[in-house]
Order: C-alpha cells, then sequence, then structure tokens
C-alpha cells in the first residue's frame, strides 16, 4: 500500500513539474486533487480499511496531497514568472529611440503669406520676379513717372543711402515693390505675369508703420490686357487668399503717378469695437493699390505703349497677414519675441506650396 501510495506521489509530481503552460497545469491539478482526481479517489477508499490501516495510509495521503499542492504552488509562480519575462520581452520599447521632437521652430507670418500668395498666384500663371532692396533713384521714382519734383517722393519717406553710385546716381532703400516692375520689362518680352513679394522701406514707426515691411507687386502686360482682367484678377486672389467664397469688393478711382487709370481696392466687413470680421457687414477695408500701367512707364521700358498694355498692384504683406491672422500689432512682426512666434508661428510642414494649394 504504502508503495502504491508513493509510485502515486511520483507519477503527481513528475506530471506537475511537465506542465509547460498554465492550462496544463490546471490540467494535473484536477487529475490530482480535483473531485476525481487520483488522490481524492484513494481518500474515498479509506473507509473500507481497517482502523490501524486507515490512519496510517489517511496520514501518508494527506502528506501527499501538501507536497502536490506544495508543487503545483511552486510550478504556478514559476510559470507566471516565465509568462511575463516572454511578454515584457514581445511588448519591449526601445526607450534609447527619441521620441518624435517636437519642431523646434514655426514659419514666421510672413514667410507664410509669401508662400500664399506664391500658392495662389502661381495657380494662375504668374511667375516671382525679384529686385534688389538697395535701388537707384531711377529704377524707384524717375521710371515709374515719378519725376525729381513730383510731389509723390515726399510721401515716401525715403531712406537715401550716403553712397552714390559710380555714375552719380542717388541710391535708396526701396520704398515699394513697384521697381521690380521695371526690371520685369526691362528684362522680359511680353506677355508678361509676375509677381514680386520683397522687402521695403520708409523711415516711419507706429502702430501700422515700420522702417522695413514687406509688399507683394504684381504685373500683368499683353495686347489686350483691360480693367476687367484686373478686376477679376484682383478678386479672384482675395476671396482665395481670405478664405470667402463670396467676398465682397469695391474698386475704387485714386491716383498714382504710374498707372491711369489707378484704383484702390476694399474688401467688405463688419467692425464692432475692437473685432473685425471679413466678408460680412457693410463696412469696406483698404487693402491694395492698383491700375492700368501709364503709357509712359511702358515707353520707359521700351515697351510699345500703343501695342501693348497691363495691369500692376501693389499690397502691403504684413498689412493682409494682419487681418487674416488676427495680429494687432504691426512693430511686432519684427521684435523677435519668442512667445510672440510660438503664438503666431506656423508648422513648419504646413507650409503652403505649388504642387498642395494652400494649408488649411
Ligand atoms: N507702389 C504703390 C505703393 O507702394 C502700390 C501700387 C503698385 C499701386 C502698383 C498701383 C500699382 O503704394
Amino acid at each position: 500500500m504504502m508503495d502504491q501510495i508513493e509510485a502515486l506521489e511520483q507519477e503527481l509530481l513528475a506530471a506537475v513539474a511537465a506542465a509547460d503552460d498554465l492550462a496544463a497545469l490546471e490540467g494535473a491539478r484536477v487529475a490530482a486533487l480535483g473531485k476525481k482526481g487520483r488522490i481524492t479517489e484513494q481518500m474515498k477508499g479509506l473507509g473500507g480499511l481497517d482502523p490501524e490501516a486507515r490512519r496510517s495510509t489517511g496520514a501518508a495521503l494527506n502528506a501527499v496531497k501538501d507536497r502536490v499542492a506544495a508543487a503545483l504552488d511552486a510550478r504556478t509562480a514559476e510559470l507566471k514568472r516565465a509568462e511575463l519575462s516572454a511578454r515584457l520581452l514581445a511588448e519591449r520599447i526601445d526607450v534609447t529611440l527619441p521620441a518624435r521632437p517636437a519642431a523646434a521652430g514655426t514659419i514666421h507670418p510672413i514667410s507664410q503669406t509669401i508662400e500664399e500668395l506664391v500658392a495662389i498666384f502661381g495657380d494662375m500663371g504668374f511667375a516671382l520676379a525679384e529686385g534688389p532692396d538697395i535701388e537707384d533713384d531711377w529704377h524707384n521714382f524717375t521710371a515709374l513717372n515719378i519725376g525729381p519734383a513730383h510731389p509723390a517722393r515726399q510721401m515716401h519717406d525715403t531712406f537715401y543711402l550716403a553712397a552714390e553710385r559710380d555714375d552719380g546716381m542717388e541710391t535708396v532703400l526701396r520704398t515699394h515693390t513697384s521697381p521690380v516692375q521695371i526690371r520685369t520689362m526691362l528684362s522680359q518680352k511680353p506677355p508678361i505675369r509676375v509677381i514680386c513679394p520683397g522687402r521695403t522701406y520708409r523711415s516711419d514707426y507706429d502702430q501700422t508703420h515700420t522702417p522695413m515691411f514687406h509688399q507683394v507687386e504684381g504685373l500683368v502686360i499683353g495686347e489686350d490686357i483691360t480693367l476687367a482682367h484686373l478686376k477679376g484678377c484682383i478678386e479672384q486672389f482675395l476671396r482665395a487668399f481670405f478664405g470667402v467664397e463670396n467676398l465682397k469688393t469695391r474698386f475704387r478711382p485714386s491716383y498714382f503717378p504710374f498707372t491711369e487709370p489707378s484704383v484702390e481696392v476694399d474688401i467688405g466687413c463688419r467692425r464692432s469695437g475692437d473685432e473685425l470680421k471679413i466678408g460680412e457687414g457693410d463696412d469696406w477695408l483698404e487693402i491694395l493699390g492698383s491700375g492700368m500701367v501709364h503709357p509712359k512707364v511702358l515707353a520707359h521700358c521700351g515697351i510699345d505703349p500703343t501695342r501693348y498694355q497691363g495691369f500692376a498692384f501693389g499690397m502691403g504683406i504684413e498689412r493682409v497677414a494682419m487681418l487674416k491672422y488676427g495680429i494687432p500689432d504691426l512693430r511686432t512682426f519684427f521684435e523677435a519675441d519668442l512667445r510672440w512666434l510660438k503664438h503666431y508661428g506656423f508648422v513648419p510642414l504646413d507650409v503652403p506650396n505649388m504642387a498642395q494649394g494652400l494649408a488649411r
């Protein structure tokens, strides 16, 4: 009898040791200690033994039961540890890899706005033209029909540079992007369709003026360009730029020495207190200057005004950026305040481009 019990113990302990996952171990537990388990069955048989044998066999079976239970507990813990290790290995994250880095910088609203202008006008078939920040008197004024005694010179608050050119011509920091019109017409044959964004300079400083600011110039020259083209082009641009489908526009007669007729363009808005809403209401907001290129300007550039005509426009980039993005003070654009740049700056990967159009 005792031999049998010992053999049973060996068998049960071997089954426990052989279980290589928790489900198999549970099977071994039921087979040994369950209601119909091997030890339970043996216990049931004790009733048929005489008292002496019953006591010794019972004690032996209890001891086996305890040892098997202890082996089951030990094996359970062992398997759980192994299972956890396997999971940790499988779900391991390499913490030495850098997390996706937050963008360190942002795109300045001026850069963003210039990219928007380029994307919109590029889509309409305009090319990009550039000119120097340091201009000579002729390109900045005279060629644009602003003669030496013209009163418009006074209105430009011009920065004159100390150094004259070798030929004695006075040099200035360009007061507008219009000299790029001149350079473009001198270097290209019509048809011409360009925009010229860039820095401009005037000696002025308050909430809406800084000594350096940006403009974008537009120039279209062809054989049958009319004021209707000017109107359609500017309207289409303004609607795309402000993202207002039926934006109201108003074309008002105005005066520039280099355009005839000249037109100032307003967009519909509503003002209430400090708030300004574009595309609603009955108020008007001046947005840009434009007109049909003056015949004298064409002639200055060697373009026959009896054959060609065209339109031009000029717009302040800070001004439209302030309106579009709700930036109240122009001076803050150039203070390089990191808090301002974080707040008003743009995500580098969202900059508009010719392939994808405006980022929205
Ligand atoms: N150059 C003008 C300015 O600076 C704007 C303008 C450009 C007006 C082209 C008409 C045509 O105010």
